[in-house]
């Protein structure tokens, strides 16, 4: 009896110290705290507060749980973010420990202001071995690395598991192309590596690689989802089923009732296969697995793609009504491999490869076929211009260099041989409309001996060992230079806009 008293009088302590809530402090804060309670331990952050960040928070037990004290649902849930001048990418992980809980609470990696960490870690990452881990009601956006949310897979006989993932706000998640240095600026929204779980009424707006990607993730559910691609950023995928991990096992992964919207590009909505992504898996990934009822509008070029899938496939149900036709209303496939790039022309939102679509399956009508091997689905660009234009002084490249790569799929490359050549690439192939003709063996033996520059004194010149090559003879006269996606495909300009030559011209 008397134990049994004294474990009742220390429930009201017990109580008191749950409600009460941190509203100042760093990692550590919030870290020590962890280290001391053990497992079960709730840290609460204060409703209004924001916690700067100089490195990760971590869970280090079981049943740990991050939350806003009264779980709220709207603003007023506390932010974690990096301090300022800070390194940090990764907020909050937690490798291996059951039952973790992140609830209602905001995380923001502040990219905007604090710029992107080249290989770090995404801004939330748990997983491996574990099970039950709960996020719901949180907000992660501008992560400063590769993912908004990360969920690690663990081994074989110590799998992550049971996930639950609900009525998150994730995003924006990342920025399209590379920066000014070279380094990928693309995130995912959630990057999703356990098994049999939950992810659903998430909201994940403004992903710039994949919306919702599923590595295998066999068992798992993806439902009521509602993505949609940034108005300013490309986004790559919604949902990818693209990645081989869990030996290429997507058994029992079920897609159903998600959204999928496409402002500025969605390239694809539910990517499916090995080949079906910009890289190729070593072999098909497999079902079954189930895709239905999902609703896609708006600037979506393949809504659906498959290639590289075996072992059951069901696709019912899915509504691509309102997806914008045609595709070349706001994209270009210049990049795409000719089966691909026939597809596109199609606008055949639903499509797939027949030859790598083995084993059962069940696909809706509409779905188009490639004729060839229809690979990498996210190969179309938003739309290209139809003209680019240098001032002086604004083109200095060397040899295997774009020059333009055009609306209509006119391409404009200076090449390894030291040729300017200009393409139509329509057809798949590069057909060459125009060529400057000046090729020099020394070029292709030492690609820094060769350069193309549309120099101060307006004449654009190739050169070759400090020899010019190509010249256009237009110094003291050409002001701009402009790549058309039309015949005369190149033209300069003088300082009243008269064109002072163009390809038509001798040189
Ligand atoms: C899954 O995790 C939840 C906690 O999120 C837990 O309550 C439940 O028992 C777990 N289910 C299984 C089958 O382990
Ligand atoms: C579909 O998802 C929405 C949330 O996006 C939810 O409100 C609705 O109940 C779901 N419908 C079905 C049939 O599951
Ligand atoms: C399609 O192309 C990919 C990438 O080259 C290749 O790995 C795959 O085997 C091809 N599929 C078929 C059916 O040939
Ligand atoms: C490019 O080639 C296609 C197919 O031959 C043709 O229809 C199109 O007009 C060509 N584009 C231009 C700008 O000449």
């Amino acid at each position: 009896m008397a134990s049994r008293f004294q474990g009742l009088a220390i429930l009201p302590l017990l109580g008191f110290a749950a409600a009460s809530c941190i509203s100042s402090g760093d990692q550590n804060t919030i870290n020590n705290l962890f280290k001391s309670g053990g497992a079960g331990t709730v840290v609460q952050i204060c409703a209004g507060t924001t916690i700067s960040v100089t490195g990760t928070i971590t869970f280090t037990a079981d049943n740990q749980e991050i939350s806003t004290s009264g779980y709220p649902t709207d603003e007023t849930r506390a932010i974690i973010q990096p301090a300022s001048g800070s390194d940090v990418s990764m907020l909050l992980s937690g490798y291996g420990y059951n039952g973790l809980r992140v609830k209602n609470i905001q995380f923001d990696g502040l990219r905007p202001s604090l710029g992107l960490v080249k290989d770090g870690g995404a801004t939330i990452e748990l997983g491996q071995n574990s099970n039950g881990i709960e996020i719901s009601n949180i907000v992660s956006k501008n992560a400063r690395a590769w993912s908004c949310l990360h969920l690690l897979q663990g081994g074989t006989d110590t799998p992550c598991t049971n996930v639950t993932i609900s009525n998150n706000q994730i995003g924006p998640c990342g920025n399209e192309g590379l920066n000014s240095a070279g380094v990928s600026q693309w995130a995912d929204g959630i990057s999703f590596a356990c098994r049999d779980s939950l992810i659903e009424n998430n909201y994940v707006t403004g992903s710039t690689d994949g919306g919702i990607v599923l590595f295998g993730a066999p068992g798992t559910t993806v439902q009521g989802n509602t993505i949609v691609s940034s108005t300013t950023d490309a986004g790559f995928g919604a949902i990818n089923m693209v990645d081989y991990l869990y030996d290429g096992s997507y058994a029992n992964v079920l897609v159903t009732n998600n959204t999928i919207t496409g402002e500025k590009l969605f390239n694809v909505g539910i990517a499916i296969g090995a080949y079906a992504w910009s890289f190729n898996d070593d072999a098909s990934l497999q079902g079954p697995a189930t895709i239905t009822n999902n609703v896609f509008s708006g600037n979506i070029p393949f809504a659906i793609g498959v290639n590289g899938w075996t072992g059951g496939l069901t696709v019912t149900g899915n509504d691509v009504s309102n997806v914008n036709s045609p595709t070349s209303g706001y994209s270009d496939a210049n990049s795409c491999v000719a089966p691909t790039r026939d597809l596109w022309k199609q606008s055949a939102h639903l499509a797939y490869y027949p030859t790598g679509l083995t084993g059962t399956n069940n696909l809706q009508s509409g779905f188009v076929a490639a004729d060839g091997n229809s690979t990498n689905f996210i190969c179309t660009a938003p739309s290209l211009p139809s003209s680019i234009s240098y001032g002086l002084n604004e083109l200095n490249v060397g040899v295997n260099t774009v020059l333009a790569n055009l609306h209509n799929s006119i391409v404009t490359q200076y090449q390894g041989d030291g040729n300017i050549v200009t393409y139509n690439t329509s057809t798949g192939s590069y057909v060459p409309v125009w060529a400057s003709g000046h090729t020099s063996s020394v070029c292709s033996s030492d690609p820094s001996a060769c350069s193309c520059d549309f120099q101060g004194d307006g004449n654009f010149v190739t050169y070759a060992s400090g020899k010019p090559q190509f010249v256009t003879g237009t110094q003291g006269k050409g002001q701009k230079l402009t790549f058309l996606n039309q015949s005369p495909w190149i033209e300069i300009t003088d300082s009243a806009g008269n064109v002072v030559w163009d390809t038509t011209d001798a040189n």
